[in-house]
């Protein structure tokens, strides 16, 4: 026993100071807290307070590039919805950005054909499909001002993607409507006209 304790003490210590087993301890043994410090990991809010999606909040009225201010506010969906028009038309190159912006942000939450399964879905509210009629119905306006302000559980997008990208994901999400199934509403049905906070 009394060999053992040593032993079990030094490969304990090893393993919390991150050394192989049996390696030579190198100087920075010494600083025995140094696995407790304060520290970030990746994915675990953001260091500026508050924001918990495990995005670091960019500085304060920060845009994406080339853009400009977004004039609706959240509540007013239903005003951008009217006033705002699709200033692209689809092409292939369009859709293909579209597609893109979409496999890489969107698809997340939503899924690849926007059914509402993305991958996180397991621990973050599942979205609705974006294929049932009610977003079908949406104006192109309605369905851009849904990521660039957020609704609800989805958080906004303005800072992330540009418009410009956002208006050809719009593009795609109507191709998909275009050629896929309208999906059911989600069980615990919406409020119609959107869901204003
Ligand atoms: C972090 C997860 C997440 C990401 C990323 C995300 N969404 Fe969402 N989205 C949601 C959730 C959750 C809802 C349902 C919100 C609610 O309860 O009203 C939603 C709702 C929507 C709606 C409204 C559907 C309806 O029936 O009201 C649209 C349109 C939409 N998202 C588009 C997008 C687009 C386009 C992108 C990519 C640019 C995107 N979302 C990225 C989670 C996400």
């Amino acid at each position: 026993m009394r060999r053992i304790l040593p032993l079990l003490f030094m490969t304990t210590a090893a393993c919390e100071f991150g050394l192989p087993a049996g390696s030579e301890p190198h100087r920075e043994f010494n600083f025995l807290d140094m696995a407790d410090q304060p520290k970030m990991k990746p994915q675990r809010g953001d260091i500026f307070g508050g924001n918990t999606t495990g995005m670091q909040a960019p500085p304060p009225k920060s845009l994406a590039q080339h853009d400009n201010p977004y004039p609706y506010t959240q509540a007013e969906a239903d005003k951008a919805g009217a006033e705002l028009v699709n200033p692209l038309t689809a092409t292939p190159t369009s859709l293909k950005r579209g597609k893109f912006i979409f496999e890489n942000v969107c698809i997340a939450c939503h899924g690849k054909e926007a059914a509402g399964d993305g991958l996180v879905t397991k621990l973050f509210p599942k979205p609705p499909s974006l294929m049932t009629q009610r977003v079908r119905d949406f104006s192109d306006g309605r369905i851009f001002h849904v990521p660039m302000r957020g609704q609800n559980s989805m958080p906004s997008h303005e800072k992330i993607v540009a418009q410009q990208d956002l208006w050809a994901v719009v593009l795609y999400i109507r191709e998909l409507q275009g050629r896929l199934p309208v999906a059911p509403p989600p069980p615990a049905a919406q409020p119609a006209g959107g869901v204003t906070p």
